[in-house]
């Protein structure tokens, strides 16, 4: 059976470089993962006060079990303000709950970031870092993917330079033996 891997983009517009570089990484996994985009920009903001029996949103409950359903989760992002988009960390704090019912316990994740911009996402790239640590999802450590200067990269089909595909190999590559440890 094929593993799922949700698939996370932290940028909600259309012509997304993160997405474009997320759809370069989903196709180098090997033949028996699946990875899959998952949405979270039709997340309501996280509440407490809906996030009962009763009133749970639909799309909460959606978006948790696609999630549940995946081997590990890949998270592509860029930077706002030198942290990551809001609509993502809105995407953890509802996978997050209800409490003692995390998504994301001991799910192997690997971060990846990307900027038009030569700092390349570090800040958003370590800001999620930082909560997944607490969410205890074992997060790939090396190589390091922080895509920088993504224009550059991208040709007008979104597919990347000769160059880069070894790159974003080496990373789907070292994803998966993390994935294979659990
Ligand atoms: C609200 C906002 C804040 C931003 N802050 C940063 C930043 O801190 N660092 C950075 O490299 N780029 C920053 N940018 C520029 C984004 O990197 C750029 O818009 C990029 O294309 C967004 O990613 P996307 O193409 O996947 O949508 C910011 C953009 C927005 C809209």
């Amino acid at each position: 059976m094929s593993k799922k891997i949700a698939v996370l983009v932290g940028s909600l517009r259309k012509g997304s470089f993160s997405k474009q570089i997320a759809k370069n990484l989903m196709k180098l996994f090997p033949s028996d993962y699946e990875p899959e985009f998952v949405e979270i920009g039709n997340l309501p903001l996280y509440n407490e006060d809906i996030d009962t029996p009763e009133n749970v949103p639909a799309e909460y409950t959606e978006f948790r079990n696609k999630v549940k359903d995946a081997a590990g989760v890949l998270f592509v992002t860029p930077e706002y303000n030198r942290s990551i988009p809001g609509g993502l960390k809105n995407a953890l704090d509802v996978g997050s709950r209800p409490y003692g019912q995390s998504i994301w316990d001991k799910k192997p994740a690997a971060i990846v970031s990307v900027s038009p911009g030569a700092i390349s996402g570090f800040g958003a790239n370590h800001a999620l870092r930082q909560s997944l640590v607490f969410l205890n999802m074992p997060i790939l450590q090396q190589p390091e993917a922080y895509i920088g200067n993504v224009t550059q990269i991208l040709d007008e089909d979104g597919n990347v330079a000769e160059g880069t595909v070894g790159f974003l190999q080496s990373i789907v590559d070292a994803y998966v033996e993390l994935l294979n440890r659990y």
